[in-house]
């Protein structure tokens, strides 16, 4: 595969998806510039910097984009919590990523989340252009950081690949990833198709391995020249029956984060 001439900013390089991405691109030989709030715990790819920055902090993001010609943004939240601690990093934080995108001309691949989306039933086989169906505060931030990729496409050309990620863990862990799962290699060649497509525009892709049991359809998967090469299937002998005893978590495709806080009464 082809490597990116312009240098490429990993955003959440010091989380679990952001050491694998940076082990995985530096053996690549991408010119990566990592960054995260926390110092990065491993030693660095040959060839990366490492730039400590705050996503809040709007002058340290433009700075440290500038120059670049891809933003992979994996930086943020990664789970249900408070409005308050969502806020900043994911919903202020986002911003400040699409003005640095817009500043430097460079495309946005972005860690969204199966969470924009997740009350629906999983019984509903679902398009990517479905409706939002966020399943807490921090899948309702990750919409917004999709309806702000498509803002600035249209308002200013800054092209996205949005990453509707499932689960994404060295294995499947219960009955709900044998539907989710995306495994690390495919994350990887996910993220580089995206950054290296010729023309994407505003795209969206279910980041899920080819599983069986899918709950997702028709996406842009063609557009950016990607397909899973992995499977969760090898697993459902042992997983079928990993499920919760929580009614709520097991009827919608987001599983137990629609069960946080869950105070509806359905008779
Ligand atoms: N792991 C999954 O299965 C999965 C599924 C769907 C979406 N995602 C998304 O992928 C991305 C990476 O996920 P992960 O599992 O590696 O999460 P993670 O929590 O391990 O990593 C997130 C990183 O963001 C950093 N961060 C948090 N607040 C910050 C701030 N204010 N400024 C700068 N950095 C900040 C954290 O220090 C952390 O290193 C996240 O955006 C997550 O929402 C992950």
């Amino acid at each position: 595969m082809r490597i990116p001439l312009r240098p490429v900013v990993l955003t959440g390089a010091s989380g679990a998806l952001g050491r694998e991405l940076s082990r995985r691109l530096g053996e690549a030989g991408w010119p990566l510039v990592l960054t995260d709030i926390v110092p990065f715990p491993d030693r660095l790819p040959a060839g990366a910097r490492f730039i400590s920055a705050d996503l809040n902090d709007g002058g340290a993001v433009v700075q440290l984009c500038a120059g670049a010609g891809t933003i992979i943004h994996f930086g943020g939240v990664s789970t249900e919590r408070p409005f308050e601690d969502i806020l900043g990093p994911n919903i202020r934080g986002l911003y400040h990523i699409y003005e640095a995108a817009r500043c430097a001309r460079a495309r946005v691949v972005f860690a969204s989340s199966n969470h924009v989306v997740g009350f629906h039933e999983r019984t509903t086989p679902l398009d990517a252009d479905c409706a939002y169906r966020p399943d807490g505060y921090y899948g309702l931030s990750k919409a917004f950081g999709e309806l702000l990729a498509r803002l600035y496409f249209d308002k200013h050309g800054v092209e996205s690949v949005i990453l509707r990620i499932g689960s994404c863990f060295p294995q499947p862990r219960d009955a709900r990833m044998l539907a989710t799962w995306l495994s690390y290699a495919d994350l990887t060649r996910l993220v580089m198709c995206a950054a290296l497509a010729e023309r994407v525009g505003f795209a969206t892709v279910w980041g899920a391995s080819a599983n069986a049991r899918t709950f997702w359809r028709r996406d842009d998967r063609a557009v950016i020249g990607w397909q899973p090469q992995d499977s969760a299937d090898p697993f459902i002998p042992v997983l079928e029956n990993r499920v919760s005893d929580n009614p709520v978590a097991e009827r919608y495709q987001g599983g137990a984060f629609c069960a946080i806080d869950y105070t509806r009464d359905r008779g």
